[in-house]
């Protein structure tokens, strides 16, 4: 995987106009498909959604997949933002939020080898690990804290619009993914 295969597979990692932040976003990807042992798109898009949950909701296998999520994630964010700055010169950075909600779910591939918790996924969680893949492809720290804050299962609250709206987005995105399969959200 270079990062031209990781624009194939997310085709809005190309509206990112700042140029160092593109390639941190592709690196991201790239070395955690490498430490994933994943070589191909079509092997990183195969990669589950999440794998406990889609057990209890009784997802069939194959039916929900990671890529389509972050891509759900990102166009949502997108259009949050966009509705916002319409209304409000809101002010959003669109590449801080473009940048936040592609690598968002990125420590997925290494939480989970096939549809198992790896001990990173057991021990760690995902918000914790992608705080060190993104830091480690020379993302900024405002990426690292989008990662980190986008998931209640870490007590940091997004501290800046770009961080929220990912959360909330991937709120959503997830809500849609429950949504197809229970007839009650409080149910999932
Ligand atoms: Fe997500």
């Amino acid at each position: 995987m270079d990062a031209d295969d990781v624009e194939a597979v997310f085709p809005e990692l190309g509206s990112i106009t700042d140029g160092t932040l593109r390639e941190g976003v592709a690196t991201a990807w790239t070395t955690a498909c490498a430490d994933a042992g994943i070589r191909t798109p079509e092997e990183l898009r195969a990669v589950p959604w999440l794998p406990p949950v889609e057990r209890a909701l009784g997802i069939p296998e194959g039916a929900e997949r990671l890529v389509p999520h972050v891509r759900d994630v990102t166009a949502c964010a997108v259009g949050l933002a966009g509705a916002l700055d319409e209304r409000r010169d809101a002010g959003v950075d669109h590449d801080l939020l473009l940048a936040g909600a592609l690598v968002h779910d990125v420590s997925k591939l290494a939480e989970f080898d096939g549809r198992e918790a790896t001990p990173v996924g057991d021990l760690l969680g995902h918000p914790y690990w992608g705080v060190h893949v993104v830091a480690s492809a020379g993302l900024p720290a405002e990426l690292a804290h989008v990662v980190l804050s986008h998931s209640h299962r870490t007590t940091v609250e997004p501290a800046f619009v770009e961080a929220d709206l990912v959360r909330r987005a991937d709120a959503a995105a997830a809500s849609a993914i429950r949504a197809a399969y229970v007839e009650d959200l409080r149910d999932a």
